[in-house]
């Protein structure tokens, strides 16, 4: 039995941001299923964002995110993010956080969609993620244990109070650890989807295990479909980064007519609900989607991992065209948490992706998600520093996790079928039965590996997903109802909240 300060589950931004900011003080563990570098954090391409212009202001980027949020977002949270952002990435900057400069040493800003002004900070043209995942994880090698190839199956809960996580470690054994304060940063669901962007690892596993343990989810309808993924062979092969229209490129069919035009105000640049949609509703009527990057200077330089994605997959860059389609990018619901990143259940902390402080409403604003694994990371390193040691910890009896006969793709594709871009009552009826279904005819596992527990977790948020879906009938941000297509007033800022029934003791 092993016991430490703070156990932080995944290895992200969110993740290494909480790390960074106490491991001088606490003992710090992080425990990731896969290497640190896998996650969605280290596929982020685009950049992040923040108002360091001379023109700008975090008072404008507020007002940015809350307007891409649709009506639903947290004000207090969006100041927090925006305010406290610019602060933070100044001061990591000043560290020697890596951002592309011009000759002057002056950042290069990138515009992305329903941006108001130029505040996209990049590094190495298209890899800021890789470039921030690595410069935090050197800020805590050898300040942190770390335990890679190590997946969280559990949550040691007892009447709402958190005193540990059970393991599945590298060897296939499981381990029991006590912790004073658990992280959840385990980042999101994207493998919930047929098409995504996301790193397979991100099988909801942080949401489901806060689920299982009693703590409250929110906002479980809100799923971002980014526009632009290269779409070749029948499937999605990575993500175009919004970068890439910021800097000029527009969305064109194969007869070369642009899209977006008459559409919406800002065109191609346009909130991402606005833009996926319009996407998927010319490729329902058998349109082909091309990105016409024919505008983009040195195109290879600026940015460098799209290009080498694209020329692997075939894609001939020098004709200017890169085919696209929408894919799942982003999950704004998860687990509900104060501005402090605590969780409905004491000694629990969630942050990224797997959290939902309602900072991103219906939609998130571009480049926004390394910007908030940073500030409320800190946050919660600032909070854990409060907590007191536990005393009096009880011993937890092993669940068995559930074996199910359906498989992963199963759940991808029904997803994508009905709980979409677009989805409707029928749909989402049809498939909450379908996981009640499957539900009912699962078994118990008899043998314990990570695939079971991912499947597991998938099962949990996927269903939650199709509830809550299913419940909201009216149409914000990016869940899109065909049978209810408007706004209504009385779901203004209305969050469906979900706990399960069948709380730990
Ligand atoms: C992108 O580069 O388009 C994605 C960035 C983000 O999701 O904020």
């Amino acid at each position: 039995m092993q016991q430490t300060d703070v156990l932080i589950v995944g290895s992200g931004i969110a993740a290494l941001a909480v790390a960074y900011y106490i491991c001088e003080e606490l003992n710090v563990m992080i425990v990731t299923k896969g290497s640190v570098t896998d996650g969605n954090s280290s596929l982020a391409q685009g950049g992040i964002a923040a108002a360091l212009s001379e023109k700008d202001s975090w008072m404008l980027h507020c007002e940015d995110t809350i307007q891409a949020g649709d009506g639903h977002t947290n004000p207090h949270a969006a100041k927090q993010l925006t305010e406290e952002g610019n602060k933070i990435l100044l001061n990591l900057l000043r560290d020697g956080l890596p951002a592309d400069r011009a000759e002057n040493g002056a950042l290069k800003l990138g515009m992305e969609g329903a941006h108001r002004l130029n505040r996209i900070v990049h590094a190495g043209g298209d890899e800021t993620g890789k470039a921030m995942v690595r410069f935090l994880a050197q800020g805590v090698n050898g300040k942190v244990s770390m335990y890679e190839q190590t997946m969280v199956t559990e949550l040691l809960v007892r009447e709402n109070t958190c005193y540990g996580v059970r393991v599945l470690n590298a060897d296939g054994n499981t381990e029991v650890i006590y912790a004073s304060a658990v992280i959840l940063a385990a980042g999101g669901c994207g493998t919930l989807y047929r098409h995504t962007s996301n790193h397979r690892n991100c099988t909801a596993d942080g949401i489901a295990l806060a689920y299982r343990a009693g703590a409250i989810l929110t906002d479980m309808e809100f799923v971002q479909f980014h526009p632009t993924m290269l779409y070749t062979a029948g499937s999605v092969k990575g993500l175009v980064s919004e970068a890439v229209r910021g800097e000029g490129a527009f969305l064109q069919n194969s007869r070369g007519e642009k899209i977006m035009e008459n559409v919406h105000p800002l065109a191609d640049l346009a909130p991402r609900d606005v833009v996926s949609r319009e996407i998927f509703r010319s490729i329902q009527q058998g349109e082909s989607i091309f990105l016409n990057i024919k505008s983009i200077p040195q195109f290879k330089k600026r940015f460098p991992g799209i290009s080498r994605m694209c020329e692997k997959n075939g894609i001939r860059l020098q004709d200017g065209l890169i085919p696209v389609m929408p894919g799942m990018h982003f999950f704004m619901g998860g687990i509900k948490t104060d501005l402090n990143g605590r969780t409905s259940v004491n000694r629990l902390y969630a942050a990224g992706e797997a959290a939902c402080t309602g900072v991103h409403g219906a939609n998130r604003l571009a480049s926004n998600s390394l910007l908030e694994g940073l500030v409320f990371g800190k946050k919660i390193a600032e909070d854990v520093k409060t907590i007191e040691a536990q005393e009096d910890v009880p011993s937890f009896k092993k669940e068995r996790p559930p074996a199910y006969t359906v498989t992963k793709q199963d759940v991808a594709d029904m997803m994508e079928r009905f709980a979409g871009i677009e989805r409707n009552e029928e749909g989402l009826r049809q498939l909450i039965e379908w996981f009640q279904d499957a539900q009912q005819k699962s078994g118990q596992a008899e043998e314990l590996s990570p695939g079971i527990f991912e499947m597991a977790n998938m099962m949990t948020a996927g269903e939650l997903i199709a509830r809550a879906a299913w419940q909201r009938t009216e149409s914000r941000g990016c869940h899109f109802r065909s049978d209810f297509p408007y706004k209504e007033a009385a779901w203004k800022r209305k969050e469906l909240l979900w706990k399960t029934n069948k709380p730990a003791l």
